[in-house]
């Protein structure tokens, strides 16, 4: 597969340096292609040879050993990144930066470079709020350096407070969304919502459906990493949701109307993902219901249908719904564009074994308004999710 792009991490001496592994473990795994600057200090904390192993590319330790082709090792550093990353970042690389001192490979690297810096801090509390530092990240803040913030909590050498290194979802997230080739959302407002909806009987029990919320999820972040101002409006799932979008809960039917149509008109373009219930139970027991040894009746009432709702109050927004079908998949899908006033609907054939509910593929086909009908192979729901913002995009 290829690159999608060139990232240099420079790694300090620290304890978390550890952490900068599983950060480029991540980043493999999305196919960017990793060079790794370490400090003398850093490889005092972990070996050269995992984070060679790890990035599969020779580690850069020093300045001055033989070059293997022709190149100065800093400045063909500093052209190959397309973003650098310095994680963690000790007081000692902030302070040199800030101040102008390049003294060693990842020093003169970060200074000969025209990529965008990261640095994600990792240190002692009272290093960490120490005057002098807070001094030095606030230079680097207003030269355009960036910052993913340390967070608080019990550090290595047993204080509390500010100075863990950022989580490393957290920082692959960052990176994702800098590096992502598409910012045609820049300036939209995108709501979506994922999983399912329930409906309690009792304190105790509740009806829900099979919805895990993943396509949701990836809709969300693919809009977030596309330049979207993201409303994440989540049912009743327990996955987490994901960084760099607002996320509201929403657990039932009429919750998740309200917060919808409290958000509505501000939106640009709305993808109901959700699996939302159309039955409530006609009675809600407030106390718990007792067996009584014989048959147990349960009445349902009709819901509201919060995306028909929508169709027939929407102004310039984009609607998109979704529909999960067990059969006669296009003509019931093209029914519910038609009825609630949808410009897209994404419609899923739920009996697939290998896709749909809680799967992380998805077999789709998305019909259009113009009357476009897209069938699309087995995908990962995040490509789903990127087909439907081209779709968008394009109308
Ligand atoms: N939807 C909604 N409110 C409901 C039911 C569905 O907003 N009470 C939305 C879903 O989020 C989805 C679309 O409508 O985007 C279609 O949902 P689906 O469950 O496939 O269809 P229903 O309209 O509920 O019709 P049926 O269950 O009869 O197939």
């Amino acid at each position: 597969m290829s690159s999608k792009g060139n990232i240099v991490i420079g790694v300090t001496g620290g304890i978390a340096a550890y952490k900068a592994l599983d950060i480029i473990s991540r980043l493999k795994k999305e196919s960017f292609n990793i060079d790794v600057i370490m400090t003398e200090s850093a490889s005092k904390f972990v070996t050269p040879l995992s984070f060679q192993t790890l990035s599969q590319n020779i580690v850069n330790c020093d300045m001055f050993t033989e070059p293997r082709a022709w190149e100065i090792k800093h400045i063909s550093l500093a052209k190959k990144a397309d973003l650098m990353l310095i994680a963690p970042a000790t007081a000692n690389i902030i302070g040199k930066v800030a101040n102008g001192i390049a003294d060693d490979l990842l020093s003169t690297t970060i200074m000969a470079t025209q990529a965008k810096v990261i640095f994600a801090p990792a240190m002692n509390t009272n290093m960490y709020n120490n005057a002098i530092v807070q001094h030095n990240i606030g230079k680097l803040k207003d030269f355009g350096y960036e910052f993913i913030e340390p967070f608080s909590g019990r550090l290595a050498c047993g204080d509390y407070g500010t100075g863990k290194l950022a989580d490393v979802e957290k920082i692959v997230q960052v990176i994702q969304s800098i590096l992502y080739d598409k910012k045609d959302l820049k300036g939209k407002k995108v709501l979506v919502t994922a999983g399912p909806t329930m409906a309690a009987l009792d304190p105790v029990r509740y009806i829900t459906n099979r919805s895990s919320g993943k396509m949701g999820y990836a809709i969300a972040e693919e809009a977030r990493d596309r330049g979207a101002e993201v409303t994440l409006v989540c049912g009743n799932t327990y996955i987490k949701p994901p960084i760099g979008v607002e996320s509201v809960y929403a657990k039932t039917n009429e919750d998740m109307l309200n917060v919808v149509l409290g958000n509505f008109n501000k939106q640009d373009i709305v993808v109901k993902a959700a699996a939302v219930a159309d039955y409530k139970p006609k009675n809600y027991s407030d106390k718990k219901i007792k067996k009584s040894g014989n048959d147990l009746d349960l009445v349902l009432t009709q819901d509201n249908d919060i995306l028909k709702k929508l169709g027939s109050i929407k102004t310039d927004q984009v609607l998109v719904g979704f529909a999960a079908e067990s059969n006669d998949l296009l003509e019931n899908a093209k029914k519910k564009l038609e009825n609630k006033n949808l410009d897209f609907i994404v419609a899923n054939d739920i009996t697939a074994p290998d896709s749909g509910f809680a799967s992380d593929n998805n077999r789709t086909t998305i019909l259009c308004r113009d009357g476009r009908i897209i069938p699309m192979e087995k995908m990962p729901k995040r490509q789903v999710a990127r087909k439907l913002f081209d779709l968008i995009n394009a109308r």
